[in-house]
């Protein structure tokens, strides 16, 4: 396994498993990431087959954001989402930033768990933030 910035043939394979992954499914804004920060967009690569990927920019100076982050179901358990983490914390403070934000859905206990064994503190609750009313649990991280 090895992790690579994504490519544009990565597309297809990318948001196959973020709808697998995940039920708000927007195609297009992977596409966008891409453009818009080519740099922070990374993918975890097994025999040839993209098995996790994750996102993350630069917000306003100093701040940033970690977008997105996946690991195929099968592949859970076994340290892939730790360096797609790690490599994208990395990344953010290279270009600048001093803390990295992201959010998660409260009944998301156990990326709540990873994030928090990572170095990630609970900094407040966003009411509803998610389309179907959930609330996210905003968490930051010292760079
Ligand atoms: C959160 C996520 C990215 C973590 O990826 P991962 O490759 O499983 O991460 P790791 O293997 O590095 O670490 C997972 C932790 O769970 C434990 N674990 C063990 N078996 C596991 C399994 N089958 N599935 C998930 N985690 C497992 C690991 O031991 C590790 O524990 P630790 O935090 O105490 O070290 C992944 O579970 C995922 O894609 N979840 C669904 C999408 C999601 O919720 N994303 C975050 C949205 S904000």
């Amino acid at each position: 396994m090895f992790l690579r910035l994504f490519q544009p043939q990565d597309f297809h394979s990318v948001i196959k498993l973020e709808s697998q992954i995940f039920h708000e499914h927007d195609p297009h804004l992977y596409m966008e990431m891409y453009e818009k920060v080519p740099g922070g967009f990374f993918v975890a690569v097994d025999a040839g087959e993209v098995i996790g990927y994750t996102v993350g920019f630069v917000s306003v100076p100093g701040k940033s954001r970690i977008f997105t982050i996946g690991v195929k179901e099968t592949y859970r358990g076994r340290g892939v989402g730790t360096q797609l983490i790690n490599r994208i914390c990395d990344v953010l403070r290279e270009k600048g930033a001093r803390v990295a934000s992201l959010e998660v859905r409260m009944s998301n206990i156990p990326a709540q768990h990873f994030y928090l064994r990572r170095g990630f503190i609970p900094a407040w609750v966003e009411r509803g933030y998610y389309i179907d009313g959930e609330d996210a649990l905003i968490m930051k991280k010292d760079l």
